[in-house]
């Protein structure tokens, strides 16, 4: 199967693109470089999939040579051949380009992950939000249409229920009450994917990623726990602005669980359906920060701010997608926080050293 991923150079998407190559199916990456985070960082994700490819790199092969063999030898040794990737440094709300990708490609499903994330910054700049997450997601439906695509699996969010407090939310909880412009073009992604499955046959599934999702390399910026890790080893103290301070506890998915669910909602037969996709086992911040510092054998120094209105706390129902996928997150949040920290460890000095993660 030929799968686009969209957002390829970014964390979920990298991982997500190896993951399918690893099964032998052939990937198509598009990515735009935003500026969210430096350029150099999903550079090096771009080449982790492309050592993976057999493709040549931009990235000095000293600085990721090791992280790469690392990573991989998390997962079993593929037994079978390898998939292709083939990456577009391309807009997903430029038109144009993205139909002519599909004409020359043949894209047989998407799995859309490019977006603006983060709720802090989407208060900021709401306008771009729209632009990527709602224009850029119609655009990739509308040439689904186009060219005979059948399959999109859409990168949600659990930021669309809003503020629920400590319930568990479930995929028949209402979703009109986002709280940031973030969790609102999430919403509005969904209601247009399921527009399109209505009026442009399109199969599609919804992933509604319960985050922040951690693991080696997580998203660089506005990520809690890289942020933990980042500031201790630069003697840093962090804030904490979680709106119950260190009791906030968030349904946090370690990435492989992710792409677990992601691959699962690719290969779902359906007109149309979501899926909460997390651990259902929200951590408070105070046990992350113990567990980062008993690993890095530093203790994480931090302040307590004043919580972000836009934050939510977050409780995923996972049982739809144990019944009807047979989803089953499976890391041990000491393991995971583990390979983060050693990965970070192995990285260059310019990773390690990056500021306002
Ligand atoms: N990481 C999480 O905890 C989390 C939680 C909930 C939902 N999500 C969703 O998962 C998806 C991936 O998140 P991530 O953590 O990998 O973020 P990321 O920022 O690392 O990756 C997103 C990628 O999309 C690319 N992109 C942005 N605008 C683009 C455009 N106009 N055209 C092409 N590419 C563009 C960025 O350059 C980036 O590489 C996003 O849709 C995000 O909203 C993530």
């Amino acid at each position: 199967m030929k799968v686009l991923v969209t957002g390829a150079a970014g964390f979920i998407g990298n991982y997500v693109s190896r993951a399918l190559i690893r099964r032998g199916d052939d990937v198509v990456g598009i990515d735009n470089f935003n500026e969210y985070y430096p350029r150099r960082c999903k550079q090096f994700n771009v080449d982790l999939i492309n050592i993976l490819a057999g493709l040549p790199i931009e990235t000095p092969l000293d600085e990721i040579q090791n992280v790469f063999e690392k990573m991989e030898s998390y997962y079993p040794k593929p037994t079978g051949k390898l998939g292709s990737f083939k990456f577009y440094e391309m807009d997903i709300t430029d038109a144009e380009k993205v139909n002519e990708m599909f004409r020359t490609e043949g894209i047989d499903a998407v799995i859309h992950l490019a977006a603006w994330g983060g709720v802090p910054m989407s208060v900021q700049k709401p306008v771009t939000y729209a632009n990527v997450n709602v224009v850029g997601t119609v655009t990739l439906l509308d040439a689904c249409r186009n060219f005979g695509t059948k399959k999109f699996v859409f990168g949600g969010s659990s930021s669309v229920y809003g503020n629920r407090d400590d319930k568990k939310v479930s995929e028949t909880d209402d979703v009109m009450h986002a709280v940031s412009p973030y969790g609102a073009t999430k919403v509005s992604g969904e209601v247009l994917c399921h527009a399109a499955s209505v009026v442009y046959g399109l199969d599609v599934c919804v992933d509604r990623i319960f985050g922040p999702i951690y693991g080696p390399l997580q998203r660089m910026y506005g990520m809690f726990m890289q942020r933990a890790i980042n500031f201790a080893y630069n003697g840093k103290e962090i804030s904490i602005y979680g709106s119950k301070g260190l009791d906030t506890a968030k349904d946090s998915t370690y990435i492989d669980d992710q792409v677990d669910g992601l691959l699962l909602l690719l290969d779902h037969k359906t007109k149309f359906d979501v899926f909460n996709i997390g651990t259902s086992d929200p951590q408070p911040i105070r046990l992350w920060l113990d567990i980062i510092g008993k690993v890095l054998g530093t203790p994480v120094k931090y302040k307590l701010v004043e919580s972000d209105k836009g934050d939510v706390v977050s409780s995923a129902d996972i049982s739809k997608a144990r019944e009807m996928l047979g989803y089953e997150p499976k890391m041990n949040m000491e393991e995971g926080v583990r390979r983060q920290v050693e990965v970070f460890q192995m990285m260059p000095e310019w990773y390690k050293t990056m500021d306002n993660v």
